[in-house]
């Protein structure tokens, strides 16, 4: 479909690539080191297939502000297999938007397998937001039941506060099901408010489950509360109760479920999949520190090759491609900050990563590209955490999920259905 591929190709024009080498930097991004091979972004053919994959062994949560287009891009460079989900677009702009819809929806082709998240409670409007998006070819669309924040949830009627009426929920994903050509997925809490037994966790999987075609949950395994605390505080005080996702999957076999919920780290989520998780999806810390969360996904989780060799050579690709989008959408629409905004994470820890921020800090008031930003500040990173590849540290085994089995729920026995029907889903292994 022309209207497809255009939507698709709308950001950028050019495979990434890396950037020339030579002046950069006082020659500091030379010519690439001997045997090292230049990161290149995923051809479509050596993608994932999508769709039949569900759930993802490994995704990247999506987080309003943070997962745009440019964290997107920087995620792909250093995973080619992580599973990556927009951040949530209301439904309600992509229908009253439908002149600008690029500007919501387009992303670069080699971000794909990617998700996008929509938020809503109109039925008219999901479905013709889900119709309008079918075009840009997205892997999956996942509606949002999990969002606590007081726009979402208290106005806007949506997010977390769905939890409260699965008919309603059902209703809408069959909407939107019919609306696009590809699986869709919810993303909940454990409970909202004083509704948070496990017994309700599993009516409200039994009704949308029973009322619509999804087959794929993603479980923030801890409830939300409506009133009283801030949605950063919403991620951390309702407390982690992981045995509720692992008794979601001893009791609803034939549906796929996505664990999500305070994972830090690499081997948290090879411990996760050794426990049974089905897919694992990371937020904050694929944010905060990406090199050593999505360093590791491919090799560790997907069993392949490690995409880069290199941060230096991430850098001169997601220079190229940040220069070649300032200003896109008008005057400085992305402009430079926005740009560097996920790239001052991707030294976590390192020696010279404060520095680096420091010049950041300046360097923002007066760069205009990303390669001039980069030539200013970069030369507060040692060229051995520059050049080093990802590594992966000796690790203590830990029992992160010892204590589960012991915590699981009484099964969940008032079944809607004995069997929903069978979904042709696979779990991830690609
Ligand atoms: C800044 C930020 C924005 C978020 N925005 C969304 C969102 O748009 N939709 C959503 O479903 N969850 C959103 N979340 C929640 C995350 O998707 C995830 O469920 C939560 O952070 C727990 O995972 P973690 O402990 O791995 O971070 C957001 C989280 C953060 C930190």
């Amino acid at each position: 479909m022309t209207m497809r591929s255009a939507a698709k190709h709308a950001l950028l024009t050019q495979p990434l690539a890396p950037g020339s080498p030579g002046a950069f930097l006082r020659g500091r991004f030379s010519p690439l080191s001997p045997g090292a091979r230049p990161c290149r972004a995923a051809s479509s053919a050596s993608v994932p297939a999508a769709g039949k994959h569900l759930p993802p062994l490994f995704s990247v949560a999506p987080m309003m502000d943070w997962t745009d287009n440019h964290y997107r891009t920087l995620a792909r460079l250093i995973s080619r297999h992580a599973w990556l989900y927009t951040e949530m677009v209301v439904a309600e702009t992509i229908v009253h938007q439908k002149d600008n819809l690029d500007r919501f929806l387009a992303f670069p082709e080699e971000q794909h397998p990617i998700v996008l998240q929509i938020g809503g409670s109109n039925l008219k409007n999901l479905a013709k937001a889900t119709e309008l998006a079918n075009a840009y070819s997205y892997d999956e669309i996942n509606l949002n039941c999990g969002c606590p924040s007081g726009k979402v949830a208290g106005h806007g009627c949506f997010g977390a506060r769905l939890m409260f009426d699965p008919e309603f929920v059902g209703d809408a994903m069959s909407a939107i099901a019919a609306n696009c050509d590809v699986p869709v997925s919810v993303k909940c809490r454990i409970g909202v408010d004083d509704c948070d037994s496990y017994e309700e966790l599993c009516d409200f999987v039994d009704k949308v489950v029973s009322n619509s075609p999804t087959r794929h949950f993603i479980i923030h395994a801890r409830k939300a509360l409506l009133s009283g605390i801030s949605p950063a505080e919403n991620r951390k005080v309702p407390p982690l109760k992981y045995e509720y996702y692992f008794a979601l999957l001893r009791d609803f076999p034939e549906v796929k479920f996505t664990l999500n919920g305070g994972i830090t780290t690499i081997d948290q989520v090879s411990a996760s999949i050794r426990q049974g998780a089905q897919g694992v999806m990371v937020g904050r810390s694929a944010y905060n520190n990406p090199w050593n969360m999505l360093g590791h996904v491919d090799s560790e989780i997907y069993g392949k090759p490690t995409r880069c060799i290199s941060r230096r050579q991430i850098l001169e690709s997601y220079q190229f491609y940040g220069d070649s989008i300032i200003g896109r959408y008008g005057p400085s629409r992305p402009n430079v900050r926005q740009l560097v905004k996920p790239l001052l994470h991707l030294f976590h820890s390192e020696p010279g990563n404060n520095l680096w921020k420091r010049k950041s800090d300046s360097a923002l008031r007066y760069c205009k590209t990303v390669k001039s930003f980069l030539e200013e500040t970069l030369d507060a990173i040692p060229d051995t955490v520059l050049d080093k590849p990802v590594t992966r540290e000796q690790s203590v085994e830990k029992k992160y999920f010892a204590d589960v089995d012991s915590l699981l729920p009484p099964r969940y026995t008032t079944l809607t259905n004995c069997t929903y029907g069978s979904p042709e889903l696979a779990t991830a292994s690609a």
